[in-house]
This record gives structure tokens, C-alpha cells and sequence, in this order.
């Protein structure tokens, strides 16, 4: 628990910064390396908690897994390595290893357990469950067998075809890794893309995967073979520090190697129709994903309109998009986001009650927030509701408050960006 104390900020942001890597990929590359024949290397892992569960889990399922830094080597002889683990699996926070592992462990020929803390506990698996159930997987557990902590008893699964009924790259994701393990082809049929990074992975480890428009089919019973994962900055990192540059006036920061993948980077399309200033440099693709230099500079902002096919692209930046909003000139408006609601704590809920304590003019609605800008930020006494992005959303808005704002406990940023407030200080010292 840390109480943090935070100063406005009376100067502008300056400088480069290589924001940590992309917490979605590293969770992938730790359990496609773990399922893999051979031996896989990671490098610029995220080496935060929840990416940290993974890596446990994986042990726990007989995987060697050695981490120097950010740097992982996974030995695997595929999929006859994973063993029946001896304790339950905790995955602390982290909705992303539940969801796929539940799909990966219904597959596998053994008994296991998993739970986490109490936030994830309340989270919801339904969406995994009866997909993966209608394939064959047997899952006892807590409230009728819809939340954590859950029993999987592995089994032989079917594949199927499935029209995903939420925008969630983790329910698409449980699938696919059920459908590697299961008898026959698995297509999954999703409405509105969402984060394609197990698709463009699965291709790396060598599986047959096929992407025509919104369906994707895999083959089940293959193999993957060990390849070489270099993961990209986390752009969802990054949003916190853009915003910043975005909003602290005569700002000037340039972010490296930041993660650039069309489904991913729905905020850039966030900046130009807010008139921030922003340019990408040095574009590269790397193990399947595109990066580049990303450099931000502060000017007057406009209020825009956000929904349908742009939110599961931009998701996990809403809370800081907001921010940024309380500093346009007029009425911004998030509509279709009702998935907020279940993240890691109710992000509409949480994001109108820290803005609107520091003064801004926001609103609630069902599916997302009304925003009136622009309204000057004050001090305050914040919660950050355990949650690492309204943590961070806390700590960049109180560098442009009149006075010290008090976030009620820093410690869940330590999730997905552990060396956040270095960052925070290299830009603003
Ligand atoms: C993630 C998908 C998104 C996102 C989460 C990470 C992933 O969740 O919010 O932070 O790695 O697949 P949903 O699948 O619930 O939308």
C-alpha cells in the first residue's frame, strides 16, 4: 500500500523515453514459448506482476523458464511438458492469464485449479466458459461455475465455430489456444476486431492460422515450434506519458519503439481527431508487429466523438483519453465501452469519480462518459480503486492541477508499468 503525495508539475515535458514492453504480447510469448518444441527466446519482456503470473504458471506446469531482466528463456518439448500442477495457480490481477489459461488448461490431460485476488475473483469467465464448455471442457467452480476460483479437469476437445457475443481479444484468444488442442478446425467469427496479437503470434510459432476478414480458423493437434519473440513498447504505456506532452503546456517528448499495431492503435486516430501534434518515426515490424518512434507536442486540443469499431482499439486507454478530454475545448462523448463496466474495477465509475473530484465537468452513462472541457484541474484526495490505469490517469492529471493531488495507493501500477514514475521523472525533471 502506498500512499503518494503528487506535485503539480511548473515546467514542460521534455525528452525520450522508452516506454516497458507490451504487456498483451508478453503474456502470449511466455505461453506459446511454454507450448513450443525447442527452446524460445523473449526479449524486452514486461516485467510487470501480471506478466509475472504467467511466467509462474508456466513453471508451475513443468516449463523452465529462465529471466534475466527483461530478457526470458523458455525450454519446452511442446506440449507433453506441461505437467499437472501440484498447488493452485494464482494469477494475482491478471484477467489476461485467467482467461487464456482456462482455454489452454481445458485442453491439456490433467486437474487444476486456479484463483487470484479479489478483484479477478469477481471478475467475469462466463464469456470464456461456455464457449470452451460448448468444445467439451469440464469446469466446476464458485457461483454455479461462472467465477474464480475454478477446477478444470482437462479434456479431449472439439473444435467448432463460435460468433464471439463481447469485443474480448482474451475470449477470442481462450479459444484459439482450446481450438490448438482440440479435434478438428475452430473458427472464430468476431463482429468487431479486437487485439490480434495470438493470431500474428500462433503464425511466428509455425501453426497453420488463417485470417479471412472478421473469421479466423486454426487446425486443431499442431505443434509450434520455438522461435524468437522481440516484444514492442505497450502503447497502453505509452498513452499515459502521450497525454502528458498532450496537455502540459510547451511539452516536446519523443517515445521509442512503441508498439504500432492497427489493433492497438486506435488512440493515434484519438490524437488527430483531437489536433494533438504527433509524428511516427523509424517504423519497423518485428516478430509480426509493427513499432516506431512516436514524438508528441502539446497544443490547443479539440473534443471528438468515440465509438463503435475505434473502442476495442483504444480500450485500456479510455481512462487517459479522458483526461485529455477534460482539456479540450467542448464535449467530448465515449459511447459503446460498456466494457469498462468489468475490467479491473468499473473504469466509467472510476474514471468519473477521480476526474470529477479534481474538478472536471464529466459525466456517466451507461456505456461510457460525457466530457465537458475545458476545465481547469484542482487538487484532491483520489483513489485509484486498486486499479494500475486509474492510478496513472491520477498521477498525469495532478502535473497540470492548481494543487497537490493524494492517490490514495500507488502500488497496483507495479501491474503493467512498474517503472512508471522513473519515466514520469526522467520527462520532468
Ligand atoms: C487484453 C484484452 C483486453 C484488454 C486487456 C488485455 C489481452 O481485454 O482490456 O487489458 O491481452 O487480450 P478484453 O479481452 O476483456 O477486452
Amino acid at each position: 500500500m502506498g500512499k503518494k503525495t503528487l506535485q503539480p508539475l511548473t515546467k514542460p515535458i521534455v525528452g525520450d523515453v522508452e516506454v516497458p514492453g507490451d504487456k498483451s504480447i508478453s503474456h502470449r510469448a511466455v505461453m506459446l514459448g511454454a507450448m513450443a518444441n525447442g527452446t524460445t527466446t523473449v526479449t524486452n519482456f514486461l516485467n510487470g506482476e501480471d506478466c509475472l503470473h504467467t511466467i509462474n504458471a508456466f513453471r508451475a506446469l513443468g516449463v523452465s523458464i529462465e529471466q534475466i531482466g527483461t530478457d526470458l528463456t523458455i525450454e519446452s518439448n511442446g506440449l507433453s511438458t506441461l505437467q499437472e500442477p501440484k498447488q493452485p495457480l494464482y494469477f494475482g490481477n491478471s484477467g489476461t492469464t485467467a482467461r487464456l489459461m482456462l482455454g489452454l488448461l481445458a485442453g491439456l490431460p490433467f486437474q487444476s485449479v486456479i484463483y487470484g485476488d479479489p478483484f479477478l475473483t469477481e471478475r467475469p469467465m462466463t464469456r470464456v466458459l461456455t464457449p470452451i464448455r460448448r468444445m467439451g471442457a469440464t469446469i466446476e467452480g464458485r457461483q454455479d461455475g461462472q467465477l474464480l476460483p475454478l477446477s478444470v479437469t482437462g479434456q479431449q476437445l472439439s473444435g467448432m465455430t463460435y460468433t464471439l457475443p463481447v469485443k474480448s481479444a482474451q475470449v477470442k484468444s481462450a479459444i484459439l489456444l482450446a481450438g490448438l488442442l482440440a479435434e478438428g478446425e475452430t473458427t472464430v467469427i468476431e463482429p468487431t476486431k479486437t487485439r490480434d496479437h495470438t493470431e500474428k503470434m500462433l503464425q511466428a510459432f509455425g501453426v497453420d492460422l488463417t485470417v479471412d476478414k472478421n473469421e479466423i480458423t486454426i487446425k486443431g493437434k499442431q505443434e509450434l515450434q520455438a522461435t524468437t519473440v522481440h516484444v514492442p513498447g505497450d502503447i497502453s504505456s505509452a498513452a499515459f506519458l502521450i497525454v502528458a506532452a498532450a496537455i502540459v503546456p510547451q511539452s516536446r517528448l519523443t517515445l521509442k519503439n512503441v508498439g504500432l499495431n492497427k489493433t492497438r492503435s486506435g488512440i493515434l486516430d484519438v490524437l488527430k481527431q483531437m489536433a494533438v501534434n504527433y509524428s511516427i518515426s523509424n517504423q519497423q515490424t518485428v516478430s509480426q508487429e509493427d513499432y516506431g518512434d512516436l514524438m508528441i507536442s502539446n497544443g490547443k486540443i479539440k473534443p471528438t466523438i468515440l465509438s463503435g469499431s475505434i473502442i476495442p482499439r483504444l480500450i485500456d486507454e479510455i481512462p487517459i483519453i479522458a483526461l485529455l478530454a477534460t482539456q479540450a475545448e467542448g464535449t467530448t462523448i465515449i459511447k459503446n465501452a460498456e466494457e469498462l463496466r468489468v475490467k479491473e474495477t468499473d473504469r466509467i465509475a472510476a474514471v468519473v469519480d477521480v476526474l470529477s473530484t479534481l474538478g472536471a465537468n464529466i459525466e456517466a452513462t451507461e456505456d461510457g462518459m460525457i466530457i465537458k472541457g475545458k476545465t481547469p484541474l484542482s487538487g484532491g484526495y483520489v483513489s485509484a480503486y486498486s486499479d494500475h490505469r486509474i492510478a496513472m490517469m491520477a498521477v498525469i492529471a495532478s502535473l497540470i492541477a492548481t494543487d497537490k493531488v493524494i492517490l490514495d495507493d500507488d502500488s497496483s501500477i507495479a501491474i503493467s508499468y512498474p517503472n512508471f514514475f522513473k519515466d514520469v521523472q526522467t520527462i520532468t525533471a
